[in-house]
């Protein structure tokens, strides 16, 4: 069977949803797998390198008689439209946003998985595309900040003075905001974090970092560890109880979410005004929203304080601006739930597993997954 992997079509996305190594996992599998010329260049892996692992190059994808087409981004509707019924791709798909994807790859009967749902049990961490590309994500939120901060982040005692280390504050400590407290205090700083999730006390602590208790009360959790979102007046209550804290912080990371919505706001525009010139705030649902009153996805924001400005970092492809090691993970993510449809060099989805059937959004001219399903309906 042929598996195709094809250059990323979203301008910016420098990732490939296919490296040497995982190429190498497939034709072992039986798979023949087709790369596009270029397609890994970005990420540091050039055609030689595929061809060497067994792929054949192409100077374009034969989207119509591929078996399986491995992507990151969503695909387009035009992408997903010149596909052959049953034809199985497996990459992000965004269904919340992405709408008219998730309709043309229904009416082209593309069996289509989505990796934003692949199920979070253990048996499919390795599948989990969310958490390796939140942990490249929250790493390099904590870099983008320390370039722009104009001090140290770790304390130094030296004989020309005592340097004070920076106090980070870290909202939302998911996957992407534990590897942004890790990676703070290895760079020396002072880590303190607030989650609404129960079990993120003692995540945050393991981690290094001191938790924020906000007390406010009744737990927030919904199926699959996710966080549920907060009623407006908790919400507003949250912001009230944050405020000392963005207040006396240097650094503030945000990458609060809930699966499916806008992110929430934790951050207003006065509450950024009570920070001290020269702090920086890196949001990591800019794209989605924001955390932060004011940001803007893509692009740095100063707003005036006494004294000077605080900037505000609208971070967006934070995975892609990583695209070696990012890609590295998520080809891993995407082979092994390949491998696991995988038998004797057929690609064929068993529906009883729980992982296969989570992770399918479209299968035979439908859409399995309930709430897109839902969403679709509510906007014929
Ligand atoms: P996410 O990206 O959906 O959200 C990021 C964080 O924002 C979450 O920790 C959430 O609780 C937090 N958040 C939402 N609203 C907030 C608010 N108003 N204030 C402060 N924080 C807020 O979540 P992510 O990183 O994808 O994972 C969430 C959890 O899922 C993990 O911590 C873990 O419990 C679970 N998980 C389980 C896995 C497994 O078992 N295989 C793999 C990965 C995650």
């Amino acid at each position: 069977m042929q598996v195709g992997v094809g250059r990323e079509q979203r301008a910016g996305e420098r990732r490939v949803a296919a490296t040497p190594e995982t190429v190498r996992q497939l034709t072992a599998l039986g798979l023949n797998v087709v790369v596009e010329g270029g397609a890994g260049t970005e990420a540091g892996f050039p055609d030689a390198a595929f061809k060497e692992a067994g792929a054949t190059m192409i100077a374009e994808l034969p989207l119509e008689s591929l078996d399986v087409l491995l992507h990151v981004r969503p695909l387009t509707p035009e992408t997903a439209g010149r596909l052959r019924p049953g034809t199985i791709t497996i990459g992000f798909a965004s269904p919340a946003s992405e709408l008219p994807t998730v309709r043309a790859l229904a009416a082209a009967g593309v069996t289509s998985f989505a990796l934003e749902l692949v199920p979070r049990i253990s048996r499919a961490q390795s599948m989990d595309a969310l958490s390796s590309q939140s942990l490249v994500a929250g790493y390099r939120a904590v870099l983008e900040a320390a370039l722009r901060y104009p001090r140290f982040f770790p304390l130094y005692m030296t004989a020309a003075g005592t340097i004070p280390p920076a106090r980070v504050l870290v909202l939302g400590a998911g996957v992407a905001g534990l590897q942004a407290i890790g990676t703070a205090k290895r760079l020396g700083a002072r880590v303190s974090a607030n989650d609404i999730r129960a079990a993120s006390a003692d995540e945050v602590a393991s981690m290094g970092g001191t938790f924020i208790n906000l007390d406010l009360d009744a737990a927030v959790e919904a199926t699959g560890g996710y966080a549920r979102e907060l009623g407006e007046d908790r919400a507003r209550r949250q912001r009230g109880l944050l405020a000392p804290h963005v207040a006396a912080a240097d650094v503030l990371i945000t990458t609060a979410a809930i699966p499916g919505r806008a992110a929430p706001l934790l951050v207003t525009t006065d509450m950024v005004a009570g920070m001290r010139a020269g702090s920086v705030v890196v949001d990591l649902a800019a794209e989605s929203g924001g955390n932060v009153e004011g940001v803007i996805a893509g692009q740095d924001v100063q707003v005036p304080v006494v004294g000077g400005f605080v900037t505000l970092v609208g971070l967006r492809d934070a995975a892609s601006a990583m695209p070696s090691d990012a890609s590295r993970l998520f080809a891993k993510n995407v082979s092994n739930l390949l491998a696991l449809m995988t038998a004797d060099g057929r690609v064929a989805p068993d529906f009883d597993d729980e992982v296969v059937a989570g992770a399918c959004l479209t299968c035979g001219g439908s859409v399995r997954h309930a709430a897109t399903a839902a969403a679709l309906e509510e906007q014929p």
